[in-house]
Formats: structure tokens, C-alpha cells, sequence
């Protein structure tokens, strides 16, 4: 089993997944613009070849470089777990003939309105939305839809550029500052809660399932500085809300056609029941969803994936014994990080229930909150009672303190 994986090493999740592959019979061939004298000790034993590259985002490029460098030899899988390579990655699988999704699936995943559309197209419930491509198709769209309404990217990631609007003077700032995004969708605000829907699937039927919440919705926590976003995986499944998004994500894999290995969807669920489509990538979620996953199972998703995606067999167990929350950390100040308050008597309180902390600690520069939702450090904490989960994750989010200078 031949696999080209495209940027092994960066974000640092993706080493993670070459352990993966490695781990499951895979010959790893590396494809990244990271140096080569620049690859991680620690996976050089899981990557059978590199190719680096200029530019990884240069698809024409990558294509013409990874062609030669495989000349005369087989690939049987090409693979990527990084929102902006998901279209090269079908690029070169229809390429180089290998089996996986083609680029017109990938789109699906990728266009945020093209998503809408084959969504609907299946009878599921979808934020009533436009495409726009100048500041006039935005204001007749606006007026189609009505406000509150969200302003968005085509191609987004990481909510940047999204913005939601109540008013016509609230969408003229927007537009103002979107200037240069060519590409966006005007949608319907969708009132209510915020969750994830996130599987390993085969052949587009999920072999794993996982729903966390945002608290609040991501649109809340990035306009607002001092919010320490939370999100909590969820342990029980069968609740009849979970199950209501569950069902609007399996239809979403069938109308989208999706294949083998993760999506990550966001959903609503609004005041009077109902589930309704967010948006979905054939990939998984960033800022340590998967390991919140893990967590929650007491398994590896990292390795797991990567049987999915070279032998189309998920292993692990599927049972939850957790809910599992992670805290985002935002320091007051700007600068260096000076000092943490409160972290000694939530690491008491939360005692073993406690997975992971890590806080950026005094000294290190802070990290851009608007750029990266991993702000300045994360702390996560498990527990099988939701309310508890809950209560401990808030604890952490409001008695925990960083400060910069
Ligand atoms: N139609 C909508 N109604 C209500 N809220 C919305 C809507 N569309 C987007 N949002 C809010 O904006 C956030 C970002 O939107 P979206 O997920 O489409 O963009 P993104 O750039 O892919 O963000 P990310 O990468 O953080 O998931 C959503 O998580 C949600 O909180
Ligand atoms: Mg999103």
C-alpha cells in the first residue's frame, strides 16, 4: 500500500496521521513545503520519501513536481487531512487514476454554496443563502433573505471573514472590511445551539460518529476577546436531539457523496427542534477536536483514519465513556504572556478528570486569538456526566486567568 500523503508535517496534527498510516502497513511518500533538513526526527521513521516543494498551495506545480518524482512507479492511495488540499488531493488521485474521490466530490465539500445547494437538493434543511461575487449581487441578496443574516467566504476556514449582520448599516461595515474576499455566501442567520457532527466514514456510511457543542457558537467566540470558547464532546448519542443531527449528517454524507475517511459538519439546532446544516468538510475538525475524540473513547483516531483510508477497516471501539471538554485561554495584555492565575486550584478541583493542559506558560509570546482558536493554550477535562463535564469546563473558563504584557 503506496500512499502519498500531502503535507506530513504541517499543522502538527499531520504527523500524527503519518504515524497513522505507517502504523496500519503503509508506505508513506511525504509531500510538504517544509524543508527537508527541516522534518521532524520523530517522523522521519514513518515517511518512506519526501518531496518538498515551493509551494504546497501551487497546485499546478505540486501536480507537475509529484508526476516526476513518480514516474514509472504505483500510488494506490493520495491523501491529505488539510482543508486547503482537499482539491489537490482529487486533482491528482483523477491524475493519477487512483481510487478516492474525484474533484467534482471534493467541490461539494469545499464551495460553500455549492455544499448548500446539493444539500437542499436532497430534501435536508439548509440556511437559505446566495452566492455573491460584488457588493451589488450582496445587497440584492440581502434583500432576498432578510436579517439577521452571515456574511461569508466561498472557500472559508477558521471563520475568518465571517461575519454576521442585523442590519443594512451592520452589512455596509461588512462590506467594507470583505473588500477583498471574491467569493462569498449570504446566508439566513440560523438561531439556536451550535454542534459538530464528525465521523470516519467508508464508502460514505460512518464507521465512527462523534457530536461536540460549541459554547458559544463560533461566531460569538471570535468576536468577543475575553470569551474562553468551550466545546464539549458529547457522550450520549441517543438523546433526541443528538439523534436529529445525526440523521441530517448521514443524509448529508449520501447527497454529498462522500467516501472513506473524516468529515467534520456543523449544525443548529434552533429554538422550535429542528436541525439544520451548517457547513461540512471531507476532513477532519482543526484546534484538537480529534484528540477531544480520543479522549472521549479512550482510542486513536490518528491510526484508526488511516485503516479507514488504506483498508477500509475501522477497528477501535465506538463506545463513549465521556464527555470531553476543551477550554480556550485567552490572555488580558498583549505582548508575553506574564503570568497564569487560578490554574493551581482547577487542576485541584478538576483533580483526575483533568487530560491535558497546556497553557502557554510566562515568557512565550501570545498567540493571534482571531488568527487560531488555540488562542493561548487549551486545558481539557473529561467526565461521564455531561453536567459535570460542563460545570468543570466553565470552571476552567472562568477561574482560570492569563495575563500579557
Ligand atoms: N447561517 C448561519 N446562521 C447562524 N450562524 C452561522 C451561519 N453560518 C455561519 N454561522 C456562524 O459562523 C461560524 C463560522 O461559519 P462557517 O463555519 O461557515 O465558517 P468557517 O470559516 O468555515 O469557520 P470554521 O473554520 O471556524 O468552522 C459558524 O460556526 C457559526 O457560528
Ligand atoms: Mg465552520
Amino acid at each position: 500500500m503506496r500512499v502519498v500523503f500531502l503535507s506530513p508535517v504541517y499543522p502538527p496534527e499531520m504527523q500524527q496521521y503519518t504515524r497513522g498510516l505507517a502504523e496500519v502497513g503503509a508506505s508513506v511518500y511525504g509531500i510538504g513545503d517544509t524543508p527537508r533538513a527541516h522534518l521532524p526526527a520523530g517522523l522521519k521513521p514513518y515517511l518512506d520519501d519526501y518531496l518538498e516543494v515551493p509551494r504546497i498551495m501551487d497546485e499546478d506545480d505540486v501536480i507537475a513536481r509529484a508526476s516526476a518524482w513518480f514516474r514509472g512507479r504505483s500510488v494506490d492511495r493520495v491523501l491529505t487531512n488539510w482543508e486547503p488540499l482537499v482539491l489537490l488531493a482529487a486533482r491528482l488521485r483523477e491524475r493519477w487514476r487512483v481510487p478516492g474521490m474525484s474533484v467534482d466530490t471534493v467541490r461539494g465539500f469545499r464551495d460553500k454554496q455549492l455544499m448548500k445547494e446539493r444539500v437542499a437538493a436532497a430534501g435536508l434543511r439548509v440556511p437559505r443563502s446566495a452566492r455573491v461575487r460584488s457588493a451589488k449581487e450582496t445587497w440584492a441578496a440581502a434583500e432576498r433573505i432578510g436579517y439577521p443574516l452571515v456574511f461569508k467566504p466561498i472557500a472559508g476556514a477558521g471563520s475568518a471573514d465571517t461575519y454576521s449582520c442585523r442590519d443594512e448599516s451592520e452589512l455596509e461595515a461588512v462590506l467594507a472590511k470583505t473588500a477583498r474576499v471574491p467569493e462569498a455566501s449570504v446566508e439566513e442567520y440560523i438561531q439556536g445551539e451550535e454542534f459538530t457532527y464528525d465521523t470516519v466514514s467508508i464508502d460514505g456510511r460512518p464507521a465512527y460518529e462523534n457530536v461536540a457543542q460549541y459554547l458559544p457558537k463560533p461566531i460569538e467566540a471570535r468576536g468577543e476577546e475575553w470569551i474562553s470558547p468551550v466545546i464539549i464532546t458529547v457522550r450520549d448519542l441517543k438523546q433526541a436531539k443528538m439523534q436529529k443531527g445525526i440523521a441530517l449528517g448521514r443524509g448529508v454524507l449520501k447527497a454529498l457523496g462522500m467516501g472513506d475517511g473524516f468529515t467534520h459538519m456543523e449544525w443548529f439546532h434552533t429554538p422550535s427542534g429542528e436541525a439544520v446544516f451548517g457547513e461540512i468538510g471531507c476532513r477532519p475538525g482543526g484546534a484538537r477536536i480529534v484528540d477531544q475524540m480520543n479522549y472521549t473513547g479512550d482510542i486513536d483516531l490518528f491510526r484508526e483514519w488511516a485503516r479507514v483510508a488504506c483498508w477500509k477497516s475501522f477497528e477501535a471501539s465506538t463506545e463513549r465513556k465521556y464527555n470531553c471538554g476543551i477550554v480556550f485561554k485567552r490572555a488580558k495584555g498583549r505582548g508575553r504572556i506574564t503570568r497564569i492565575e487560578g490554574l493551581g486550584r482547577w487542576l485541584q478541583e478538576a483533580g483526575d478528570w483533568v487530560v491535558e493542559e497546556k497553557l502557554l506558560r510566562p515568557g512565550t509570546p501570545r498567540r493571534d486569538w482571531k488568527q487560531t482558536l488555540l488562542s493561548d493554550g487549551w486545558v481539557m477535562v473529561r467526565h461521564p456526566d455531561w453536567d459535570e463535564a460542563k460545570r468543570l469546563s466553565f470552571a476552567a473558563a472562568t477561574g482560570i486567568e492569563m495575563y500579557a504584557s
